[in-house]
């Protein structure tokens, strides 16, 4: 495979644009937000990579009681609570290094205006009317529950210390129960509509029980949107929400209109998004899209929950992991690391601190690490400490694994197989420790085999700076150290294309001046 053509001006680049949640701002960002988040910037960068143009969308969402009764308990206003909260999800982003191109705010007048256009569509469709809401309402989920989604002590199953309210009003309702037939016909023509299967198939069960109408209006309620026809109602904070997908993909100098939204970025490629809210993003978000008749986005990736320790991560538990700690103690590309390759994207995964350290040191301090830091001494004490150019023989079993490198990783990366792009590119850097352990460059050196010692430390170096390549999604710093040491002046940070041919086995030049060698990646400690 060549390296992608790369379109000279980046409005003819193929566009891909993904979504994180927007997330509530009723505390600040947990490990789950932060999980996300790094897999929709790993991906992010992997399609820039590629040679797409890239809209990496995340934001959060602040209507609602839960914010209001948040920013009440706090003392504050309910604006002021969410600025502070979301300067914390901005701080989190930038410790993890994500690179996203829009945070959209539910509370950005932008946003309004966006939802007004949507909602008069909806309006004038005839797909919203007022009838007597009662039930049973999970302020943590902010949503409805059935009997059969509530504990014996009168939980919802999510929030399993906070018991559901009993709701008597009216609302106004959205007739999800017209679209049935539409959405079973979408996820039956679309089976690839939601990933991974086992979620489609939760989806199509919960069809099957029959779609009911659901309200998007409370009221005794300020804390959100004015419903348009009618005030003494404020629109449903999920109807809000889903729009902010919307609001995100307009220009800073864009007029809010939902046309203008709508002209470049839309369809959105990929929503990402955790198990617990796949019914809003499976079945309400497409009616409501079909609603006002717009295209609907290309899919959904549903990905599990973590746990820490094998056990539920709560508040009440007492054994919440704090991300902001967790990056503040190992770096950016340790965490991103850890969680996109040891945990299978869609399905459920563990944090362990040992496995964690263990892991870490293995891959990225031993196996990569120590990989270039003893190949790049031998270069510069068997050679002038530059590339060298020994020729590497066409059936070397370390080149044979390089070349398939390429192909196996864009193939993960495109279906989310995180773990298994940074596995491919590992096996990379241990098939390499392992060749330079068999072939002995120091005792070829000592029997004047140059050549011979050349054409190894090539195939060495190549392997590392390919490995590199392919990991840089996921610890782009790191990629960008290797590179470095490399003698290349590329960073990762900041490219907007991958540089022609590096996704391919033998872009490293001979000749090309080699850095004196420094660990690239430090070895974690356990705390005790
Ligand atoms: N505000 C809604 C989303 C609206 S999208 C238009 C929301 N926010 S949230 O902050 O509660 O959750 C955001 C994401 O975090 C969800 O995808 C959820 O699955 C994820 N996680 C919450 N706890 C989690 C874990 N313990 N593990 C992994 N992800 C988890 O829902």
């Amino acid at each position: 495979m060549t390296a992608p053509d790369i379109p000279a001006k980046a409005s003819d680049r193929p566009t891909f644009a993904l979504t994180t949640p927007l997330y509530y701002v009723n505390a600040l960002p947990h490990v789950g937000s932060a999980y996300t988040t790094i897999a929709a910037d790993a991906l992010g960068r992997f399609h820039r990579l590629e040679g797409k143009a890239v809209l990496t969308i995340t934001g959060t969402d602040e209507h609602g009681q839960k914010i209001e009764r948040t920013a009440a308990e706090r003392g504050k206003s309910p604006q002021a609570h969410c600025d502070e909260i979301v300067a914390g999800f901005e701080r989190l982003w930038q410790q993890l290094n994500i690179r996203y191109d829009r945070l959209s705010r539910t509370t950005d007048p932008r946003h309004h205006a966006i939802v007004q256009d949507f909602f008069k569509r909806v309006w004038d469709k005839g797909d919203i009317y007022l009838a007597q809401q009662q039930g049973w309402y999970c302020v943590a989920c902010e949503e409805f529950k059935e009997e059969r989604d509530i504990t014996d002590d009168r939980c919802c199953t999510t929030h399993t210390n906070k018991p559901v309210e009993w709701r008597d009003e009216e609302n106004y309702f959205f007739r999800l129960s017209h679209y049935q037939e539409a959405l079973e016909t979408l996820h039956r023509d679309r089976p690839n509509f939601v990933q991974p299967p086992s979620r489609r198939n939760e989806v199509l069960s919960f069809m099957d029980q029959g779609l009911q109408d659901f309200s998007i209006s409370r009221v005794n309620l300020d804390w959100g949107f004015p419903f348009p026809t009618d005030p003494k109602h404020t629109i449903y904070v999920w109807f809000d929400a889903l729009l902010g997908y919307v609001t995100a993909l307009l220009d800073p100098d864009d007029e809010p209109t939902l046309d203008n939204a709508l002209k470049r970025w839309w369809p959105i490629n990929l929503h990402l998004l955790g198990k617990d809210i796949l019914r809003f993003h499976a079945i309400y978000w497409p009616a409501m899209l079909l609603s006002a008749g717009l295209p609907l986005p290309q899919g959904l990736f549903v990905h599990g929950f973590l746990t820490q320790d094998g056990q539920k991560m709560g508040k009440s538990l007492g054994n919440v992991l704090d991300p902001f700690a967790l990056v503040d103690r190992f770096g950016a590309d340790a965490v991103r690391y850890y969680f996109l390759k040891e945990i299978e994207f869609g399905r459920d995964g563990d944090f362990n601190e040992t496995r964690f350290v263990n892991i870490l040191n293995a891959d990225l301090a031993n196996d990569l690490g120590n990989l270039l830091n003893r190949t790049l001494r031998m270069a510069h004490k068997y050679g002038d400490g530059t590339v060298p150019s020994g020729q590497v023989p066409p059936d070397d079993a370390l080149m044979a694994l390089g070349l398939g490198l390429g192909d196996r990783a864009r193939h993960s990366y495109r279906t989310l197989a995180f773990h298994d792009a940074c596995t491919a590119a590992l096996e990379l850097a241990r098939t390499g420790n392992k060749y330079l352990d068999e072939r002995a460059p120091w005792t070829l050196f000592k029997q004047k085999e140059l050549a011979a010692v050349d054409a190894i430390l090539y195939a060495v170096l190549e392997a590392v700076r390919l490995a590199a390549y392919w990991l840089a999604p996921v610890v782009p710093t790191l990629s960008g150290a290797i590179y470095r040491q490399l003698g290349f002046s590329i960073d990762f940070n900041e490219v907007e294309v991958g540089p022609p041919g590096h996704d391919q086995w033998g872009a490293l030049p001979v000749g090309q001046a080699l850095a004196e060698p420094q660990p690239v990646f430090r070895k974690l400690e356990l705390e005790n």
